[in-house]
């Protein structure tokens, strides 16, 4: 089955497209084309996404990218193709509410043969909604014009399954031999949440964050620290700096660097290190909190008014253990009382190297049997080959949606995924 998929939920702008085999229990999928194009240099001057300013470019971006992928899968042959006029009109209404997308969108589908493609996946949420709907109405203006129908992907199932791929050389991924049930712990910077999948697509809720995500509180904390946009990436930085110098000699340091003490700290091999809480760690339950942990940075930056770069550095590091030690209690937690065969790790925040590398170890050290899956780098921030293998599962049992039903919710769950 060949796939196009879309996505469009946040700022990065994708089109993809894929050609899927297989079944639930073993799928493979060649990445035939792919195009991505992130708005992050415009959106750091806001210091975070801008929703009218995401809409506006997911709108420039989509025809120019959707022929790129097509280009790169060699699915392009320019012809004459006019659109009949109820079509068109069909089309225009669609579109009405994108302002430059129907000109281009017109422009190019009139100028292409339809390609050899059976299905569209395209994320209807979660997400910012004015940019999900973009997204949306371009796969509806699609199905329209090529007679092809659409799935509607949601963007944390895409997640979820897309962190169970092994890459199996170039271009080419393959879920197989996952054992059920399976465990997914989301990070990213929306959401936080602890999933458990019993069959296949059929998703429960176990665990979630009461305020901050951890991605949202990896940006927050990048911000008071004077840290670009997103800042997820650049805190990592940071605290791989501080770990990197604990195990070099304190003596080796510019000591004079150290401010007098004040605030949460203690001394350790001669060096000032951050205490920082970690909420909800012994709760009864499996949510998270990060709001308290966040407003701590903040607290303890107040206080010492000025901080240099190699303390940045060491608060970043006590940040990232206080996440790890959260996230590694409750999922470790919710790993025995479900009795998860599988782990997957999936969101935007899995790219963090830390995080990565003592989860690897904590599995491997105690959790006998269970086999943890994260995504390879490239597949862990937004894009839409996760769109596309999830596309591939929905479209596979048949689960398209008409398209006077299909629409864009921001706030969906995965419940109803
Ligand atoms: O999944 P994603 O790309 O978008 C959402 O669905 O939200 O996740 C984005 C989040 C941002 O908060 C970003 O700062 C964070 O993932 N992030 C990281 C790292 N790379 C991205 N956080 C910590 N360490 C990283 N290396
Ligand atoms: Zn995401």
């Amino acid at each position: 089955m060949k796939l196009l998929s879309i996505e469009t939920s946040c700022d990065e702008t994708a089109v993809s497209l894929l050609a899927g085999e297989g079944n639930e229990e073993r799928a493979t999928f060649t990445v035939l084309g792919n195009a991505l194009l992130s708005q992050i240099d415009i959106h750091r001057e806001f210091g975070g996404v801008f929703p009218a300013v995401a809409k506006r470019e997911h709108a420039k971006n989509l025809v120019p990218l959707l022929a790129s992928a097509l280009e790169e899968a060699e699915l392009m042959r320019e012809s004459l193709q006019p659109l009949d006029a109820g079509a068109r009109e069909r089309i225009a209404t669609t579109l009405e509410r994108e302002p430059g997308l129907a000109d281009a969108f017109f422009a190019f589908i009139e100028s292409v043969e339809k390609p050899p493609i059976d299905a569209i996946a395209v994320t209807h949420g979660p997400g910012l909604a004015p940019a999900l709907w973009v997204g949306v109405n371009f796969a509806k203006a699609l199905s329209i014009a090529w007679d092809i129908p659409v799935a509607g992907v949601n963007h944390l199932e895409g997640h979820i399954l897309s962190s169970l791929v092994t890459s199996e050389g170039d271009r080419t991924y393959a879920i197989r031999d996952i054992e059920l049930p399976l465990l997914a712990l989301l990070i990213s910077g929306g959401h936080t949440e602890l999933v458990l999948m019993k069959d296949w697509l059929s998703y429960e809720k176990i665990g979630q964050t009461r305020d901050d995500a951890v991605g949202e509180a990896f940006d927050k904390v990048a911000r008071m620290l004077d840290l670009p946009y997103p800042g997820g990436p650049e805190v990592g930085k940071l605290a791989a700096r501080a770990r990197a110098a604990s195990s070099r000699s304190v003596l080796d340091e510019d000591s004079s660097q150290v401010l007098p003490h004040r605030g949460p700290s203690s001394m350790k091999d001669g060096r000032e290190e951050f205490i920082l809480p970690r909420p909800m760690l012994n709760s009864d339950d499996l949510d998270f909190s990060f709001s308290g942990l966040k407003t701590a940075v903040l607290y303890l930056l107040k206080e010492r008014g000025e901080v240099s770069e190699a303390e940045k550095e060491r608060l970043a590091r006590a940040f990232e253990d206080a996440v790890a030690d959260v996230l590694l209690k409750k999922t470790a937690t919710a790993l025995e009382s479900t009795g998860s065969r599988t782990l997957a790790i999936g969101g935007g925040v899995s790219a963090n190297e830390y995080l990565r590398e003592v989860f690897v170890k904590s599995i491997a050290e105690r959790h006998d049997g269970v086999r943890l899956c994260i995504p390879s780098v490239e597949l862990t921030g937004d894009n839409a080959i996760m769109i596309g293998i999830a596309g591939f599962y929905r479209a596979a049992r048949g689960d398209f949606i008409p398209l006077e039903t299909l629409i864009a919710d921001g706030n969906r769950s995965l419940a109803e995924a």
